[in-house]
């Protein structure tokens, strides 16, 4: 600061001043007209406040104070003291200095009508601690000519969250599948900040081999990446600042089916189920050897909503032999398209697990599967994990319930000698044929004899289920004792039993 020589310097000042404008004086300076030529804040505009109170002076035209630069640019982060120049040439004895921000007036002549704004001596304003809020268009304006220069003030936010170095910090932003963007969080804080991001409310741990601070990459972005990122610095304050962007991905429909077969009988109606998301909107249809099928007395369509996603059900009435075969839904959005397969049949659906039970080396596993037939014949596979050969358990050469159709369940007690893990899949046998193959269960037995197993992900059959066993023996045992590899004892039985339905 300068003031103490505040009387010193004025003088200093105008006599600099004087001189210039003794030695300039007749000399007309380019630069100076085209200061006045480009000045256009208030050119456009009629009702210019400081039109009324300029004096109508003799304007010698050397003596025209102007600016090398019309318009300055400060960068600033928050916090920062900020110095507006106001560099004038050719100020006179006569010329006094004006700030505005934008329209509003912040210092006359040497006096700051703002708050926060301090005149200096040299013309310049000085504003301390800057904030967001301080971003604007300054203009020092040299009168009576009329002579400005523009600053303009850029404060940046305490924090900002940039994709691909663009700043959408609190906005929302659209991907596509496939993409690959960057988010960065970006602060302005003295110190080193913890940068913290959370996704969907929950914190995201960076990894140490994170290359870059406060940046998430996305690769092949999915419609699981879709949510809102939060960003916090945490600089140990009460207020730490913080932003969200909410990341929207549009993707081509995510096709499935809970039931890759379906069973039925001759008179009888099937349902097809093709589940899909997708965003944009997307349409569903149905296609049978190549045909689209259009709604009939035989076909129609049921829409509905189950646990975030949406489903598409074809009703199949009537159903003949030309009825089975392979059907095909197609889902398709403005992204893309996807397709899943259903084969209707007379066979029994592919069994899925329910659940087991272990008791040391004892295990008991059940296993549903849909047939409307009778199941004749059930089969149950077992191998330790790195063995090529499955061992089976056959139960059931023909074995014919009294039943209505629905689901069965399937019962089996193993007892492995062998800790490790294991294996199990199977497969049922109607009049018409065999299943697949469930899909492998796989449990592991500890060496303690204590087991445990990951729980199964399969869809349940969403039917209502009533036990009404059937249990049946022996046979299972045997093959088992037969097959079995490791040569110990092994107490198999196989329990078949229908599920009648409600
Ligand atoms: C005016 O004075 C301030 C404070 O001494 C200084 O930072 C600034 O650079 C000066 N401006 C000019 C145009 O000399
Ligand atoms: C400047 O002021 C005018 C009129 O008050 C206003 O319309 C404009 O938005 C302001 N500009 C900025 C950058 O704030
Ligand atoms: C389900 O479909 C409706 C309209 O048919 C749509 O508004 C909604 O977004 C869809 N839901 C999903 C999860 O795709
Ligand atoms: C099944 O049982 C019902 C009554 O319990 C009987 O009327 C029917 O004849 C039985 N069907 C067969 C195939 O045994």
């Amino acid at each position: 600061m300068i003031r103490a020589k505040d009387t010193t310097w004025l003088l200093l000042i105008c006599l600099l001043i004087g001189q210039f404008y003794v030695r300039t004086h007749g000399t007309p300076i380019d630069e100076t007209k085209d200061d006045y030529q480009d000045d256009d804040y208030y050119s456009d505009n009629e009702e210019d406040p400081l039109e009324d109170e300029t004096p109508p002076v003799v304007d010698t035209p050397a003596a025209r104070p102007y600016f090398e630069e019309s318009d300055l640019r400060i960068e600033a982060k928050p916090g920062d003291d900020v110095v507006l120049n106001c560099d004038v040439r050719n100020f006179m004895i006569n010329n006094a200095v004006m700030w505005y921000k934008n329209t509003t007036m912040i210092v006359n002549g040497n006096t700051a009508v703002v708050p926060r704004f301090e005149a200096m001596k040299n013309n310049s304003i000085f504003l301390q601690n800057v904030t967001p809020a301080d971003s604007e268009n300054y203009y020092c304006v040299i009168l009576p000519q009329d002579v400005r220069q523009r600053t303009t003030l850029r404060v940046g936010a305490r924090l900002s969250i940039l994709c691909d170095d663009r700043d959408i910090t609190d906005r929302s932003q659209t991907f596509r599948q496939g993409d690959h963007h960057k988010l960065e969080c970006r602060t302005y804080l003295p110190g080193e900040p913890t940068i913290k991001w959370s996704f969907n409310g929950i914190r995201i741990e960076s990894s140490p081999s994170d290359e870059e601070k406060g940046v998430i990459v996305l690769d092949n972005i999915d419609d699981v990446n879709a949510g809102v990122y939060q960003c916090l610095a945490d600089d140990g304050s009460h207020d730490p600042p913080h932003g969200m962007v909410t990341i929207d991905v549009q993707y081509s429909p995510k096709v499935s089916t809970h039931r890759h077969h379906v069973n039925t009988e001759e008179g009888g109606f099937a349902e097809v189920y093709c589940n899909y998301r997708a965003n944009p909107i997307a349409r569903s249809f149905f296609v049978k050897e190549g045909k689209t099928i259009q709604l009939s007395e035989k076909y129609s369509l049921r829409d509905s909503v189950h646990n975030g996603h949406n489903r598409t059900t074809l009703i199949i009435r009537d159903v003949e032999e030309s009825d089975l075969g392979e059907y095909l839904c197609h889902v398709e959005n403005a992204i893309g398209y996807n397709e899943v397969k259903v084969h209707v049949s007379y066979k029994p659906e592919t069994p899925q697990f329910e659940d087991m039970k272990l008791e040391g080396t004892k295990v008991t596993m059940h296993w549903l599967v849909r047939s409307l037939q009778p199941l004749s014949e059930a089969m149950l596979d077992y191998k330790l994990s790195g063995s090529y050969t499955w061992s089976t358990v056959s139960v059931l050469e023909t074995h014919r319930h009294n039943q209505t159709g629905g689901i069965w369940k399937i019962t089996h007690q193993l007892d492995l000698p062998r800790r490790g893990m294991w294996h199990a899949r199977v497969k049922t046998k109607n009049p018409y044929g065999w299943s697949n193959f469930s899909p492998d269960h796989d449990f592991t037995i500890q060496a303690d004899g204590e087991g445990s197993y990951e729980p199964s992900d399969a869809d349940l059959p969403p039917d209502q289920i009533v036990q009404a066993g059937i249990g049946l023996g022996g046979r299972g045992t045997a093959s088992a004792l037969a097959q079995m590899p490791l040569g110990g004892v092994i107490l198999a039985a196989l329990l078949l039993r229908q599920i009648r339905q409600l």
